[in-house]
């Protein structure tokens, strides 16, 4: 099928059909033959493992809504009864408690790819910032699923988290209350959370359908960030790219697929197989490893009214990073100082995330704010004084110059 070929409605019905709801022709036309860059690598199979992801978790997550009591004195019993009575309920369930994980890792490596590879820069701003809105819907719908289990760490994380909001002043009370439905986290806290985890799941569809429109006006950047020339550089979409997407989905599904059938508990905490109790604080309250880094941030800042602002501004920060940013060249491979600033950000995430599972004293608290305000700095410092005081390396004509003379090959 040769790409930018537009749609031709093969029968009388899809003809009839295109003159009054083109949906085919935009299926078509946006999966078919969309145009792609000939050299994406690897790193762009994650939108697409993204994709399944997304299907893997609202398929299990339906059927357990139809087996789950979002009750208080029910919910931890009928996580149980899930898990023993109802037909491949053990399966069902821990393909959704691992593909939270498994979510949270593609999403990462996603988000890390477009920061690599710049990505976020023009003409993509509006892709990046669909795409942020998209994390922060994903973490609070992870931090609410995991409060439906009912177990120990559910209700502990959700008194934790949900009091942070007391911090604000005048109305941090009264929104808590509101919040909680109560003076405590308890039966109406746990009916809303389950109401608005159902519900969350669509509003992401919603957005990531957004976010592959933002991406299909410009056509995806790719591992040299240079522009592409629309048919000598591209391909179409299907069969090149279905293709190795499936083929990264299938690869992916094999680490999934170890975490689900020999270590399905190895993600989470062993005391949330223990039942929710109000009367005894666990030792350790932590969040899942996909939190940690921001569970770092929150603690690292002595008042608790700052921590919950700069935990929001760790992610907040990142709308504006096409802004801070100012460099021309996109790609990293250009961009030598740029690069190891790169490296040198994820091994402070990867730390916050260590951090974030320790108590927070002594050297492992001195280190968090070390490393939070590094975390800050390499978007308000680093990135905007790279943008002026680096020099890039020439980029090449074309995406097939480094191809035809070898790798690294400019512009004359
Ligand atoms: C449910 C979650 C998500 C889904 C299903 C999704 C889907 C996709 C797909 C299919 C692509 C094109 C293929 C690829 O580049 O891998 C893409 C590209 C992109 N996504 Fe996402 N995405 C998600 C989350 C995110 C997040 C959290 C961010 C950043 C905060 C993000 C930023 C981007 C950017 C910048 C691109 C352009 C890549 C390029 O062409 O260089 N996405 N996304």
């Amino acid at each position: 099928m040769p790409h930018g070929e537009s749609y031709e409605p093969r029968n009388r019905f899809t003809a009839w059909m295109d003159a009054r709801l083109p949906l085919l022709r935009v299926m078509h036309e946006s999966f078919l033959t969309y145009p792609t860059p000939r050299n994406l690598n690897y790193w762009w199979t994650f939108g697409g493992i993204l994709t399944f992801c997304l299907a893997v978790q609202m398929i299990t997550g339906i059927i357990l809504a139809m087996h789950y009591v979002p009750h208080a004195d029910l919910a931890f019993e009928s996580v149980q009864h899930i898990m023993r009575d109802v037909n491949y309920g053990w399966l069902i369930r821990y393909v959704h408690a691992c593909g939270a994980s498994m979510f949270f890792l593609a999403a990462y490596i996603h988000m890390f790819r477009s920061l690599y590879y710049g990505s976020y820069k023009p003409p993509r701003e509006m892709l990046w910032i669909l795409g942020v809105v998209i994390i922060f819907l994903m973490i609070v719908t992870a931090f609410l699923g995991y409060v439906l289990v009912w177990g120990q760490m559910s209700f502990w994380a959700a008194t934790v988290i949900t009091n942070l909001l007391g911090a604000f002043p005048l109305i941090g009370e009264a929104v808590k209350e509101w919040l909680w439905g109560g003076f405590a986290v308890g039966n109406a806290t746990l009916n809303r959370f389950f109401s608005l985890h159902y519900l969350l799941p669509f509003v992401i569809v919603g957005m990531v359908a957004l976010h592959i429109w933002a991406l299909h006006i410009p056509g995806n950047n790719n591992p040299q960030g240079i522009d592409v020339r629309q048919g000598k550089d591209t391909v179409p979409f299907h069969p090149y790219y279905t293709v190795k997407d499936l083929f990264a989905v299938s690869l992916f599904a094999l680490l999934f697929s170890y975490f689900v059938f020999y270590d399905p508990e190895a993600l989470g905490h062993p005391d949330n197989s223990i039942k929710a109790n109000p009367l005894q604080t666990p030792p350790h309250i932590v969040p899942e490893w996909y939190l940690l880094p921001f569970y770092a941030i929150l603690r690292a800042v002595p008042s608790k009214l700052g921590g919950v602002l700069i935990m929001f501004a760790s992610i907040g920060i990142l709308f504006f990073l096409p802004w801070l940013d100012r460099a021309k060249t996109r790609s990293a491979r250009y961009r030598p100082l740029f690069r190891q600033f790169f490296f040198l950000f994820v091994i402070a995430c990867l730390g916050l995330g260590y951090l974030g599972a320790q108590t927070p004293e002594g050297a492992h608290l001195i280190l968090a704010r070390i490393l939070t305000f590094y975390y800050f700095a390499h978007f308000l410092i680093v990135l905007p004084l790279l943008s002026v005081i680096e020099k890039p390396l020439p980029v090449p004509k074309s995406i097939n110059a480094p191809v035809l003379k070898g790798a690294g090959a400019a512009a004359q």
